[in-house]
């Protein structure tokens, strides 16, 4: 069948090279792709969000499955759209509906889900401009750090940790009533700390089953030693060394589970993937939130591992066939170190031309920000490439995706030298 990807990043990359491998699949399309996934199907430059525009492509390329790489199409109702179309009834769309993504899409509704469900996760409390005196209270009471969220979607950003009282109170205050983050920060969460180490957990679920994926670990802060902000990214490790079977058991149980059986009993058409970001504290875990796609840069770690045909598994999963599926991956180490544009989070330059990408046995190189203009690749985004290495050991697979960041070449290259380090 033909098959659709939508996204442009490093995870849709990933996803096109694991998709184009699936017997499942004749012609791939990517919306709108990057230089990477120009090799392995035909770009397509539309906007995702015009959901008119992406149903006329589905019917001119005789699409018939879709898969929704990010999560704005998700939480802006990409799924019931296709859903709804009565002449598309040949075509599955892979990925929540507009109600399960605002399991990302509203840290509120994430919230009371889990407290709904009993899914182990940070104490907090919402607040508005209407509520703000109560919310300076609440910062009162509690002890620091304080930990303020935007309710909605803020590329990433939306996540304030702050040691001082005076600060968190001006920072709300900047949320609510000065829309520091647009929309997104029309309420506001004040939420608990969790002091401790972070892991990725993944699963496809059909609603009533689910499968797991293997977890990873992401580097988010732009420098070494967990410096500087935050990032989409900068390098991912898979499997992690403390997501220990003892560990993993209780994430099955209090989080997987748990989270399923909400979908399930509150009646959410979910078929799709679940991204728990969560802390380990002293070996529990917390969700700190859910994300309705997979994680970017971990798909660069986790995808490659998985032994089966991921189309299939979709395409079970869209059956509600998820009980009769079983998994299998690889056992070894993979780790990718995203190269950046000097300057990213912030300011950065595009359009430098770069040069010796090549994979080879034991490296794969997934774009992200590139974009290919007459043969050259060139780079076109904040987070360019990711190499991503393969090997039995965790120093194995490091050496060799930090051989390949060495390697490539583009001016303005920044990647991070000490992604893994802490689970040598
Ligand atoms: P989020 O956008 O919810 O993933 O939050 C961004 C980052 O903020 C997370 O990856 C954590 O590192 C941190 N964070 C979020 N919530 C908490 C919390 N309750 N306690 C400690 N750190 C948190
Ligand atoms: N790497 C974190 C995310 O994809 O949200």
């Amino acid at each position: 069948m033909n098959i659709l990807i939508i996204g442009s990043g490093g995870r849709e990359h990933t996803l096109s090279w694991k998709i184009k491998q699936s017997r499942h699949c004749n012609q791939l399309f990517i919306l709108p792709g990057n230089a990477g996934t120009a090799k392995l199907g035909e770009n397509v430059n539309l906007n995702p969000n015009n959901f008119e525009q992406v149903k006329d492509l589905v019917i001119e390329k005789d699409i018939e499955l879709i898969i929704v790489g990010p999560e704005e199409p998700l939480v802006n109702g990409i799924v019931d759209f296709f859903e709804s179309q009565n002449e598309l009834k040949n075509v599955k769309i892979f990925g929540p509906s507009k109600k399960g993504a605002q399991l990302e899409g509203s840290k509120d509704f994430s919230k009371d889900f889990m407290f709904r469900n009993k899914i182990p996760c940070a104490n907090s409390k919402t607040f508005n401009s209407k509520n703000i005196e109560e919310g300076f209270s609440f910062l009162e009471k509690i002890s620091p750090p304080y930990v303020l969220k935007a309710d909605g979607l803020a590329a990433g950003k939306g996540v304030l940790i702050l040691d001082n009282i005076d600060e968190a109170k001006r920072e709300l205050r900047e949320m609510l009533i000065n829309k520091k983050f647009g929309d997104a920060s029309r309420s506001v969460l004040i939420e608990e700390f969790l002091d401790g180490i972070e892991v990725s957990v993944f699963f496809i679920t059909d609603g009533k089953d689910y499968i797991m994926l293997p977890e990873a670990k992401d580097y988010k802060r732009i420098g070494d030693g967990d410096k500087g902000p935050n990032t989409g990214g900068m390098g991912a490790v898979s499997p992690v060394s403390f997501a220990d079977d003892d560990f993993m058991k209780k994430v099955k149980n209090k989080v997987v589970e748990r989270t399923v059986h909400g979908i399930n009993s509150e009646k959410i058409n979910y078929k799709g993937f679940v991204f728990a970001g969560l802390m380990n504290v002293n070996g529990e875990p917390f969700v700190i939130e859910y994300n309705v796609r997979m994680g970017d840069p971990e798909t660069q770690v986790v995808i490659p591992r998985l032994k089966n045909d991921l189309a299939e598994i979709i395409l079970m999963c869209l059956e509600g066939d998820l009980d009769k599926v079983s998994t299998k991956f690889k056992r070894e180490y993979a780790t990718t170190v995203i190269l950046a544009s000097n300057g990213y989070p912030e300011k950065y330059t595009k359009g430098k031309k770069i040069s010796k990408v090549y994979d080879d046995e034991d490296t794969l190189i997934f774009h992200a920000g590139t974009k290919l203009v007459s043969g050259d690749i060139i780079s076109n985004g904040g987070r360019v490439l990711a190499c991503t290495g393969f090997g039995s050991r965790l120093s194995e697979a490091l050496e060799n995706s930090y051989k390949k960041a060495d390697e490539i070449l583009w001016d303005d290259k920044y990647f991070r030298k000490d992604i893994g380090k802490d689970l040598l």
